[in-house]
């Protein structure tokens, strides 16, 4: 069997390193294409590096445009790869540019798609990540659902067949590497942090960074933390707080540390060793229930809601008050703090990447993993 993964930016590299390495284990090479809509070094090329992906087949070099710029410049190009290589299925993971790109391109030469991550809904259609989502999963034959709540999503949108529940990579990512991210990195030493003694944050969504007003909301929220806060930030985000005067006005705050966006192993290494993390995250909401972290999620909806659920997550959107009616019960009151943080982790048991593998080359074998009419 060919498989050909479609990547393009961090999380989707991070959460689909294992499913490669599953295929990997079982003899099978899979064809890599990376669309380059991530391309700065640190987000991009350091995960590659640190999750072992040497061999990049294909890298497109897409980069930064408009929704539909990105999105068209991508299919175009991944359609010629694909016409020439004519793998057996197209993997994609999560809802970015990329995954829609490269589910549509796919599809459409009768080649079939298997998303990763399948079924997850904000229920907010203003999000280009939801849009993406649910067309995405319109255009697969295989639906790797993570839990039975998107499992329910898809039914409910008519899609029954070929839905498979079967975790979220992502505890398998973390699985992989929080001991060797435990090991190998010295952030906390190079920050000068001890452990549970600051607040780790990331903000990098469109409705967070793109308005002004809730910018400027956000920025209110981290000058006021009462506790000493880390903030590796998104280039997106970099850019506007810098065209709005206001990265000076938080790297003048003596509580707050504002850092490029940080490879795995060093993130990893924040996130478990954190109080508290405060994001918009979707990936980083999974991760906090995972390692044990209390997550409060600024925004007003999630596609994660399971974390909410198990009661690991906290949505605080950008209301001040709020959040700081959270951070402080945290802060102060030790029985809520465990409450949230001893929440149950609704992603599954880290093999989700094997058990992907398993379902592919079963419908392989079968015959059946083809685009039905
Ligand atoms: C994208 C995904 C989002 C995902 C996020 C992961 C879409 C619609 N959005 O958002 O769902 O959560 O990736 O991080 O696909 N930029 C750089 N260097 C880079 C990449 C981006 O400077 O390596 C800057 C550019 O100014 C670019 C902006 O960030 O215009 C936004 O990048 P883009 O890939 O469009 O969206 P993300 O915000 O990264
Ligand atoms: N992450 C990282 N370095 C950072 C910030 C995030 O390695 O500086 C990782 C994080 O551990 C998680 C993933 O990136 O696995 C989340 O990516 P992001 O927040 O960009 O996208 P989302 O999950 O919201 O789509």
């Amino acid at each position: 069997m060919k498989p050909a993964f479609v990547f393009g930016t961090r999380p989707e590299i991070i959460k689909l390193a294992p499913v490669i390495r599953a295929f990997e284990k079982r003899g099978i090479e899979p064809l890599i294409i990376h669309t380059g809509q991530h391309y700065d070094y640190e987000m991009s090329q350091v995960f590659l590096e640190e999750l072992e992906l040497h061999k990049i087949d294909y890298h497109l070099e897409v980069g930064s445009g408009t929704q539909a710029n990105q999105t068209g410049l991508a299919m175009i190009k991944i359609e010629k790869v694909l016409m020439d290589e004519k793998p057996d299925v197209t993997l994609v993971q999560g809802d970015t540019n990329t995954v829609l790109a490269g589910a549509l391109a796919s599809v459409k030469l009768k080649i079939p798609v298997a998303h990763v991550e399948a079924g997850l809904r904000s229920f907010d259609r203003t999000m280009p990540e939801e849009i993406n989502r649910i067309l995405a999963d319109h255009a697969s034959e295989v639906l790797f659902a993570p839990t039975e709540e998107a499992r329910k999503n898809l039914e409910r949108e008519g899609i029954v067949e070929g839905v498979y529940v079967v975790g979220n990579t992502i505890v398998d990512a973390v699985l992989q590497n929080a001991e060797v991210a435990e090991r190998k990195s010295n952030i906390l030493e190079k920050l000068g942090l001890k452990p549970k003694g600051y607040a780790l944050l990331t903000a990098h969504r469109a409705e967070n960074t793109d308005s002004e007003e809730n910018l400027r909301k956000l920025v209110d929220i981290i000058k006021s933390l009462p506790i000493k806060v880390i903030y590796p930030v998104h280039p997106r985000t970099e850019k506007r707080l810098k065209s709005l005067g206001l990265w000076e006005e938080l790297e003048r705050e003596e509580h707050v540390t504002l850092t490029k966006p940080l490879g795995y192993l060093d993130f990893l290494k924040l996130q478990k060793n954190a109080k508290l993390v405060l994001t918009d995250s979707g990936g980083v909401q999974e991760e906090s229930i995972i390692l044990d972290v209390p997550c409060l999620t600024l925004r007003y909806n999630t596609e994660r809601p399971e974390t909410v659920k198990a009661g690991g997550n906290v949505l605080v959107g950008l209301e001040k008050d709020r959040v700081m009616h959270y951070v402080e019960r945290l802060l102060n009151d030790e029985e809520f703090y465990k409450k949230m943080a001893n929440a149950e982790n609704p992603f599954g048991d880290g093999k989700s990447g094997e058990r992907m593998v398993d379902i592919l080359l079963e419908l392989y074998e079968k015959g059946e993993l083809k685009v039905k009419s």
